[in-house]
């Protein structure tokens, strides 16, 4: 009887060794048989009773055998399925199937109306010079020839960012005007693009963050007229080739004589109408000659040098060549605004 019944298993285990699964539904037959809750190798084991009690010891090793060995042919025949599947999904990619659409960031309106600025300058030879958004106040305020009891020291205007006040956010461009002034020697032709601070109420037309671009030019013989044509220049490339600007008098610490420019829209439509509050004329930047105190507190000789310099709101502009109504909206980053903006700039 247990003659029989070793080679019954013998038999079996030869059976499982030359078995060849070759694709998930024969393996899963081979599973069944040997492995399954039902497995043939459990009715084996119902044979143990009949195995003569010095030939256990043997029955049950070769038992142990037969079940490794189910194991081993399932996990090797397993992977080599898997695998082959797996390589013939690659080959079934269907190459004609369009390509995902590719998302693409678009310039923010500030970005597009600021690069625009700087490259009309650096046409006529200007540098980019970028700067710290954390200054102090010797470089904001006090090189800038700006008086200690000058309002625009005041906490309501300025982010102080030590108790000493010592250290704040710079409310204008101009810091940059010292920063260069002091590191470089004449004749210096720079714009300097960035992010100013001012601690003012936030609403549809001002914001406690905007931009500007800073313009400096500082040689010998540096005339009022340079100033006037260059931002004449500037005011066609932007505005047409017809453009007409005009400057009034105005008050800056680190220029004199001060101007503020204007630019003709006229009052044609409802929009430029409303624009420039029924004058035609919208104000564009506040320039002037560099004062001669500035001058000398960054360390460069009045008497040999002049220069002017001047400061763009970008904000303004933006909004205006976009129609966009409030100041916030460029500052939300709502992704349905944003995309709608579209520069190679
Ligand atoms: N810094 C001035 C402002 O923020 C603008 C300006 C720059 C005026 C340079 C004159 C010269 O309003």
């Amino acid at each position: 009887m247990s003659d029989s019944i070793f080679s019954k298993i013998e038999s079996i285990l030869e059976e499982i060794k030359s078995s060849t699964p070759s694709n998930a539904q024969e393996l899963e037959t081979f599973r069944i048989k040997y492995l399954g809750s039902k497995n043939i190798l459990k009715g084996l084991f119902a044979h143990m009773k009949d195995i003569e009690p010095a030939r256990k010891k043997d029955f049950g090793v070769l038992m142990n055998q037969l079940k490794t060995s189910a194991q081993e042919v399932f996990d090797a025949k397993s992977a080599d399925i898997k695998k082959a599947s797996r390589s013939q999904n690659a080959t079934a990619t269907d190459y004609t199937r369009p390509a995902y659409p590719e998302q693409v960031g678009s310039r923010h309106p500030v970005s597009i109306v600021m690069n625009h600025i700087v490259e009309v300058f650096q046409r006529i030879g200007f540098v980019v010079s970028e700067d710290r958004e954390i200054e102090d106040d010797w470089h904001n305020f006090t090189a800038m020839n700006t008086p200690e009891d000058h309002p625009a020291r005041d906490m309501q205007d300025t982010f102080y960012l030590t108790n000493s006040m010592e250290d704040l956010l710079r409310t204008h461009t101009s810091s940059v005007q010292s920063r260069v002034m002091t590191s470089t020697k004449p004749p210096i032709r720079i714009i300097a693009p960035g992010r100013v601070y001012r601690n003012e109420t936030v609403s549809a037309r001002s914001h406690c963050q905007f931009h500007q671009i800073e313009g400096l030019y500082i040689d010998q013989n540096v005339s009022f007229a340079d100033m006037k044509q260059t931002l004449l220049y500037f005011a066609q490339e932007m505005y047409g080739a017809e453009t007409k600007i005009r400057l009034r008098p105005s008050y800056f610490p680190f220029t004199e004589p001060s101007a503020e420019m204007d630019v003709w829209m006229g009052t044609d439509t409802e929009k430029t109408k409303k624009l420039t509050k029924g004058t035609g004329w919208l104000e564009v930047l506040g320039c002037g000659m560099v004062d001669p105190n500035v001058l000398k507190n960054c360390g460069i000789d009045p008497e040999i040098y002049s220069g002017f310099a001047f400061g763009i709101g970008i904000e303004r502009s933006a909004m205006q060549k976009y129609d966009i109504g409030d100041i916030r909206m460029l500052f939300e980053n709502d992704i349905r605004f944003l995309n709608q903006f579209q520069s190679a700039l």
